[in-house]
C-alpha cells in the first residue's frame, strides 16, 4: 500500500473539518487529548481500524478505547448502570476510561474491543478532541500515537516524529496537560482498577466510598492468555492448515479458501478487519455443527500478520 503525506491540520475550525472529513473516509487522524496523543480512527469501520495497527507496526491486537463526545454518546455502545452514571457524572470530561458490558450490534469493529463482550469508552476533556468527537459524530478507536514499543507522544512533534508519512493527518494542538494515560476503570462486574493513569486511584475509592482491587497489568500481559479479557473461541483451533480435517471448519486466507476467508486477495487489512468477526461466526457455526476445531490457513508473518497470528496463536493457546 501507498504511503500516505501526512498533512498537518491546523486547530482551527477548517483544520477540523478537515480532520472530520478524513476520519469518516475511513482515515487515521492523529489528536490531541488531556493525557497524549491518540491515533484516531472510526471505530465502526473495521478497515480503518486495521489502519492503526498498521501505522503503529503493533505486533498484537489489544481491546482499543472508544472516544465518544459524551455519556449520552457512551450509551449507544455500552450497557449502562448506575455506577457508571455516578463515576462519569464525576468524572468525564477526563482521564478517566470505563470498560462496560458492549451493546451487541452496536456497530463497533471487533477489532476496537479485540472480540471482547466489554468495550473500554472515554470522553477526552481537551477542547480540540471534544470539538473532533462532536464534528465526526462517530466513535473513534485511538490508542496512543506512537509506534509500538516507543513512548507515548504528549505533542504534535513527537507524534509526527514517530508517524510522519504513516498516517493521513495530524491536528496540531498543544502539548497535552496530563501526559500519562487515563485511569481504566472495569466496571462490567465488580469495580476493578484496569490501569493506573491520570486520574488518581484515591479520587475514585473517594467517590466509591472503598479501596479498589486492581486488574493486573492490562498492557503487559506476560504471557498468552494471562490477559484476563483474551477472546478465544470455544471450537479447538490449528493453525498453518492448508485444508481442513473431517469435521473442522477452514478459515481461508490468499490462496486458501475456507467456508469464510480473512481476505481471498491475500491484503492483510482486510484480513484483520475480518479477524474477529470471522472466528465468532466460525465458532457459532461450530457449535451448531457439532464440530470441534477451526483449521486457519497460514498468515503471512509481516506487517499486520503478525498481530494476526500474535492473536492467532493466543486463541490457540491451551486453556487454563
Ligand atoms: O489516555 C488514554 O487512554 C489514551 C488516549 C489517546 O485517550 N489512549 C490509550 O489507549 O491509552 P491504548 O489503546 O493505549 O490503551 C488501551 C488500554 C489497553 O491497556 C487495553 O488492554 C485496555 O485499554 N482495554 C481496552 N478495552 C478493554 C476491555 N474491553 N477490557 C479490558 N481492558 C481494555
Ligand atoms: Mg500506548
Amino acid at each position: 500500500m501507498e504511503k500516505p503525506i501526512t498533512e498537518r491540520l491546523e486547530p482551527t475550525e477548517t483544520g477540523l473539518a478537515r480532520a472530520a472529513e478524513i476520519l469518516r473516509d475511513g482515515g487515521r487522524v492523529a489528536f490531541p487529548t488531556e493525557t497524549v496523543y491518540g491515533l484516531g480512527a472510526d471505530a465502526t469501520n473495521g478497515t480503518a481500524v486495521a489502519g492503526i495497527y498498521a501505522a503503529k507496526g503493533r505486533p498484537s491486537f489489544n481491546p482499543l478505547i472508544a472516544h465518544v463526545a459524551d455519556a449520552d454518546m457512551a450509551k449507544r455502545y455500552v450497557v449502562w448502570s448506575d455506577l457508571a452514571d455516578r463515576v462519569a457524572g464525576a468524572f468525564w470530561p477526563g482521564p478517566l476510561t470505563l470498560v462496560l458490558p458492549l451493546r451487541p450490534d452496536c456497530g463497533i469493529s471487533e477489532l476496537v474491543t479485540a472480540g471482547l463482550d466489554t468495550l473500554a469508552v472515554r470522553v477526552p476533556a481537551h477542547p480540540l478532541a471534544q470539538d473532533l468527537l462532536r464534528m465526526v459524530g462517530v466513535p473513534l478507536a485511538a490508542p496512543s500515537a506512537n509506534p509500538s514499543g516507543r513512548i507515548s507522544p504528549t505533542t504534535p512533534a513527537h507524534v509526527l516524529a514517530g508517524l510522519d508519512g504513516e498516517i493521513e493527518a495530524v491536528l496540531m494542538g498543544g502539548a497535552c496537560e496530563v501526559g500519562v494515560e487515563s485511569t481504566i476503570l472495569g466496571l462490567a462486574g465488580d469495580p476493578v482498577l484496569l490501569r493506573p493513569g491520570g486520574l488518581p486511584a484515591e479520587a475514585l475509592e473517594a467517590m466509591l466510598g472503598r479501596p479498589l482491587a486492581t486488574g493486573g497489568d492490562a498492557d503487559a500481559p506476560s504471557a498468552p492468555g494471562q490477559l484476563l479479557s483474551h477472546y478465544a473461541p470455544a471450537a479447538g483451533m490449528r493453525l498453518n492448515a492448508t485444508e481442513a480435517r473431517a469435521g473442522e471448519l477452514l478459515l481461508g486466507f490468499g490462496p486458501v479458501a475456507g467456508d469464510m476467508t480473512l481476505s481471498a486477495a491475500g491484503d492483510l487489512h482486510e484480513a484483520a478487519a475480518n479477524l474477529f468477526g470471522h472466528l465468532h461466526a466460525l465458532d457459532a457455526q461450530s457449535a451448531n455443527r457439532g464440530a470441534g476445531v477451526i483449521a486457519v490457513a497460514p498468515i503471512p508473518e509481516t506487517g499486520l500478520g503478525r498481530a494476526i497470528n500474535d492473536r492467532l496463536r493466543r486463541a490457540a493457546a491451551p486453556r487454563g
